[in-house]
């Protein structure tokens, strides 16, 4: 059984509305105990999603969460939006892939600090992320 503690949607769809959901992030893990050093690693993860929105489907919303498991806390981030979509999320995971002039680390630095990644994109139509990790 799970039970939710704490829950928030962002709406995304300009370059500083990134500002928020750092801050937010941030602010909601500190509030769940969680170290400085931590809080900033995950909201950089989250801070991934936000961007690759508006960057490349230029709106969508992202969704931060804290839920009880078993005996342990999850942090939760699911970024949705109704973009392009990816044609090959394989190339996307990829280390220093980007279909622009980025350095392609932003997915790849997601699924590493998180316990838990799942991508489902649909070209034309859009891309789904979440992310998960035990935070205690
Ligand atoms: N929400 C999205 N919609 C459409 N394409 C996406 C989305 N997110 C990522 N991509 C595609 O996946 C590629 C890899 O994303 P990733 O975040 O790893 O790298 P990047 O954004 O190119 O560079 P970096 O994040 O290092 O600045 C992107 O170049 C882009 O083509
Ligand atoms: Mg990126």
């Amino acid at each position: 059984m799970t039970s939710s503690l704490k829950h928030q949607t962002f709406e995304l769809s300009a370059p500083g509305d990134n500002t928020r959901v750092i801050l937010l992030t941030k602010k909601l893990l500190e509030q769940e105990g969680v170290d400085e050093t931590r809080q900033y690693l995950l909201a950089a993860a989250v801070s991934e999603l936000s961007t690759n929105i508006i960057k490349y489907a230029g709106k969508g919303n992202l969704s931060i969460r804290i839920f009880e498991q078993e005996d342990y806390k999850v942090f939760e981030v699911i970024a949705r939006d109704n973009g392009p979509g990816i044609a090959d999320i394989s190339k996307a995971m990829t280390e220093n892939f980007s279909s622009g002039t980025s350095l392609g680390l932003g997915l790849p630095s997601v699924k590493r600090i998180m316990d838990e990644f799942d991508i489902h994109s649909c070209p034309g139509k859009g891309t789904q992320i979440m992310a998960r990790t035990r935070i205690d």
